[in-house]
């Protein structure tokens, strides 16, 4: 670990590289006529605020592929210098599509879908984290901080120690590590965890994660972790790499501020207005992704309407699901079951103008995320497994009238800290219904009691504090 001398402060003015897949900003519009913006994501709207205030470079692909017509990039947001790996279509297909979002997705999400384990795309993965590595390498100051980001380069850290001892390197996983006995049929398990602990400090979402991890080193590479932290062989002797739970926040201020704006508050008034006025609105929000539970969510409702748990003239739902990933087979199989059931549920239980579920398969603006948070009166968070789950807390942030329920699945990160939450399984399909009625049975001074302490528990644990946490660790001022 790097010396602890110097102060926080001084820390937090070192040049800090970022690496992660994706660039903050993404390309909107055809080529040559559109703009670069912001990219959505989960990471990236952790990220890029935390950073304001810190000479920031961040590395990552710009989601073209370098043998089309790629718009040219801006070079800089505000402080932060972005930089553009670029990714042929073969290295999409077989390092992003193929062993990222095909092998590693479903087998960190509990193998909810079964993984495809491919040899040549595992040459693929290696070779893209071999290009994500060289470009940090050739860019990163002396002496300076990198930070690694989720399981797409998992075999930055090592590579990049080997090209440059005199970093500080940190990682850090946004989704599940899962249990050893599911992580061992990885062909390339020794690799991977080689690779993190390449890393000075490796993060988890979780304090499961944490622990699945320093079990797979004990149990696959033979080595004696302690409670956070593992002891590695190196050239010089040993190298300690402390391991951790980092749990991500949010902006919450950013989104109180935008909730409370008069356009988002008539958006949001209009939206309800649309969907049956008086009706408790129940929301989903997700990217299209079978490891959300969006079916489930959706039998459950259906069901409990179906059964008279809950009443069709009393409540309505509105489900939004992201385009994600829809080159990969899976996300197209699951995208076909949610519409067939969708249109089902619409079929048996919806009345001319008035379906029982209004589905949404599109991106939507940050604004129109917003009113739709402020609209709602249930969010429904119903993932199998979910390294953590922003859009709950998101929604938390927006209630500025400190009313609403979150309907949290047990088996995300963020259950571990928001357990005010209506906690769920969601394999228990009874069980969620009866909970769906339970929310819509509560008294207001129930669910303002339980909206109060999850504002206090999103808003403390924002995402600052998670930036100034993680980084104060690796750079050695823990606080
Ligand atoms: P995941 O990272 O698996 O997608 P999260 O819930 O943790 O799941 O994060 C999703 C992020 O994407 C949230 O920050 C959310 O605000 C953002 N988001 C959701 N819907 C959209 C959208 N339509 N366009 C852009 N960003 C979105
Ligand atoms: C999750 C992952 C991120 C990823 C994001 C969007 O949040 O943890 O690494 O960037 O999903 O997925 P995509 O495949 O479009 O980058």
């Amino acid at each position: 670990m790097p010396s602890t001398g110097t102060s926080p402060e001084a820390s937090h003015a070192a040049p800090l590289v970022v690496v992660a897949n994706r660039l903050p900003v993404e390309y909107v519009g055809n080529a040559g006529e559109g703009e670069w913006r912001r990219a959505p994501g989960g990471l990236v709207s952790a990220l890029e605020p935390a950073l304001a205030g810190r000479p920031a470079t961040w590395i990552g692909w710009s989601g073209h592929t370098s043998d089309s017509t790629e718009p040219a990039l801006p070079e800089a947001i505000d402080d932060l210098r972005i930089v553009a790996v670029p990714l042929s279509g073969e290295q999409v297909e077989q390092f992003y599509e193929g062993f990222s979002n095909g092998a590693l997705w479903p087998l960190y999400h509990d193998v909810v879908v079964t993984p495809a384990y491919h040899r040549p795309e595992f040459v693929a993965y290696r070779e893209v984290n071999a290009v994500f590595a060289a470009k940090v390498a050739e860019l990163a100051p002396e002496g300076g901080t990198v930070w690694v980001h989720d399981y797409q380069l998992q075999l930055v850290p090592r590579m990049l120690r080997d090209a440059r001892p005199d970093l500080t390197i940190g990682f850090f996983l946004h989704i599940p590590f899962p249990p050893v006995e599911l992580f061992a049929q990885l062909p390339w398990r020794r690799q991977l965890l080689e690779g993190l602990l390449g890393a000075d400090l490796v993060g988890f979402q979780t304090h499961d994660s944490a622990r699945n991890f320093l079990g797979a080193t004990r149990r696959l590479l033979g080595l004696d972790p302690g409670g956070d932290r593992v002891d590695v062989p190196d050239q010089d002797g040993q190298r300690t790499v402390r391991v951790g739970a980092f749990p991500i926040g949010i902006g919450a201020a950013a989104f109180d501020t935008m909730a409370r704006a008069p356009q988002i508050q008539a958006r949001a008034r209009q939206i309800r207005e649309e969907m049956g006025g008086f009706r408790l609105l129940f929301l989903g929000v997700d990217r299209l992704d079978y490891t959300k539970g969006i079916d489930v969510r959706l039998r459950a409702f259906s069901e409990a309407l179906a059964e008279g748990l809950l009443d069709p003239s009393e409540v309505t739902m509105l489900q939004v699901a992201i385009p994600s990933r829809e080159t990969v087979e899976e996300y197209r199989n699951i995208r076909d079951e949610i519409e067939l059931l969708v249109g089902r549920i619409n079929g048996d239980l919806g009345r001319v103008g008035d379906p029982a579920i209004h589905y949404l398969h599109q991106s939507v603006s940050r604004e129109e995320l917003v009113a739709m948070y402020v609209a709602a009166d249930v969010l429904l968070v119903t993932p199998l497994r979910d390294g953590m789950n922003l859009v709950a807390k998101e929604y938390i942030a927006s209630r500025v009238q400190e009313t609403g329920a979150v309907v949290l699945s047990e088996f995300t990160g963020a259950a571990e800290q928001l357990q005010e939450a209506f906690i769920v399984n969601p394999y228990d399909i009874e069980g969620l219904k009866r909970t769906l009625a339970a929310v819509v049975a509560s008294t207001p001074e129930e669910l303002a009691r339980r909206l109060q302490s999850l504002r206090t528990n999103v808003f403390e644990d924002d995402v600052d504090r998670w930036v100034r946490t993680f980084l104060a660790t690796l750079e050695g001022h823990v606080p």
